[in-house]
């Protein structure tokens, strides 16, 4: 029988490509599998036929946006996920969705081998391979533009040559990843990290210093997930799209930073995220009021761990899983109501509300009825600050 690939298609030229490309280089039959995970774009239909007038032998097409929204970008909202404190991990958390995909599609049409377009200097590739060994180690890996030569010159020649229905002359300077959860801009002018990004690259969100008047926002949370906007009950992945629209409309969101990957190379990424960031920003506030102290600064630690492994393309391993317990377990109180205001490129919380908070008005409160007992502060504060005390008496001793 002929060895067959499964190849994530994106439907743009260098997958197109790709189809014919591996298929003449390896003899394989290529089967292309194109997943929505709300990129936005071309119908699902149109990147099947396309794939098939390109020489695939089958697609397979998946609409994928609510798992993608509840079990991938509500467990980074869980986890409040910010990798290097600012970016939520957009690329990071799709790789995991289309990777169960291809493997689904690799089962179903008995491929021995997944094929990716990433190149060999970026994360992706490694979420890919790491993510397909993780959760199918028998499965194989190629990359035509990292293994097998396939540069961009070369792909609008092929496409031209073979008369593929693909556009080959729309050159975008930029590298661009999206999907419901963000949008990732890469290369290009961005690469002098002086130079400033410019209004053009950005469509998810407009321009913060024109702002529309400011918009007030409702955000109902049920153990940490989104369940309702201004009290209209919302899926995952509406919560995400409506403040996409309204926290974008407000230029919220857009990250300009100097990133770590993973392959050792500094890199500079610009992204817009509006829905993500109100989110995150929201129920961080909505963790300061339910949490118990000590849970919620040692959560913040794992966040940052949480947020590394994802990055790094570690979803399907055991430390994350562990991590997502931790996440999970402490998100049991994390219910109730976050006003926020969205203007000028920030979110501010306004408000919050919770039935099932930790925040006591009659301890907090400074006029009647205040429940506090101040006098006995004062014992406490002589024992907590002993040690303190004692150090600085030895060194003052020691040292004269
Ligand atoms: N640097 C980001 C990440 O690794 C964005 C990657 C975007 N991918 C792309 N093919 N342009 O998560």
């Amino acid at each position: 029988m002929t060895d067959r690939v499964v190849l994530a298609y994106s439907g743009g030229l260098d997958t197109s490509v790709a189809i014919g490309w591996i298929a003449d280089a390896t003899g394989a039959e290529v089967i292309a599998v194109a997943v929505d995970v709300g990129q936005g774009g071309e119908d699902l239909e149109v990147i099947r036929q396309r794939a098939l007038d390109c020489g695939a032998v089958e697609a397979y097409v998946a609409d994928a946006r609510d798992e993608y929204a509840e079990e991938y970008c509500m467990p980074a909202l869980k986890a409040n996920g910010l990798y290097q404190d600012k970016y939520p991990l957009v690329s990071g958390l799709s790789r995991p969705v289309i990777v169960k995909h291809l493997v689904t599609a690799a089962r179903e049409f008995g491929a021995t081998t997944v094929a990716h377009g990433c190149t060999g200097k970026g994360n992706d590739q490694v979420r890919f391979e790491v993510g397909i060994t993780s959760i199918a180690p028998e499965l194989k890996c190629i990359a035509p533009v990292r293994d097998l030569a396939l540069t961009r010159d070369k792909a609008i020649e092929y496409a031209s040559r073979h008369q593929l229905p693909i556009e080959t002359t729309k050159s975008n300077p930029f590298s661009i990843d999206q999907n419901v959860w963000g949008r990732a801009i890469e290369t290009g002018f961005l690469e002098d990290i002086w130079n400033a990004p410019t209004k053009d690259i950005y469509n998810y969100t407009d321009d913060p210093a024109f702002p529309p008047v400011p918009d007030e926002v409702t955000i109902s949370f049920e153990h940490g997930i989104p369940v309702a906007i201004d009290g209209e009950k919302v899926t995952p992945l509406q919560a995400i799209e409506i403040l996409n629209r309204r926290a974008g409309a407000h230029g919220i969101g857009r990250i300009d930073i100097v990133e770590d990957r993973l392959v050792g190379i500094k890199s500079r990424e610009v992204y817009e995220a509006p829905g993500a960031v109100t989110l995150i920003e929201a129920h961080r506030e909505l963790e300061n009021v339910t949490l118990e102290r000590e849970q919620l600064r040692f959560k913040r630690g794992v966040e940052q761990k949480w947020g590394e492994l994802v990055y790094d393309g570690m979803w399907s391993s055991p430390l994350k899983d562990s991590l997502d317990a931790f996440v999970n377990d402490t998100q049991e109180y994390v219910s109730g109501d976050v006003r926020m205001v969205l203007h000028g490129g920030r979110a501010t919380v306004t408000g919050r509300k919770s039935e099932t908070g930790l925040y006591d008005f009659n301890m907090a409160t400074y006029d009647e009825g205040d429940a506090f007992d101040q006098s006995a502060a004062r014992g406490f504060i002589e024992i907590y600050g002993l040690a303190a005390k004692q150090a600085a008496a030895r060194a003052a001793r020691v040292k004269g």
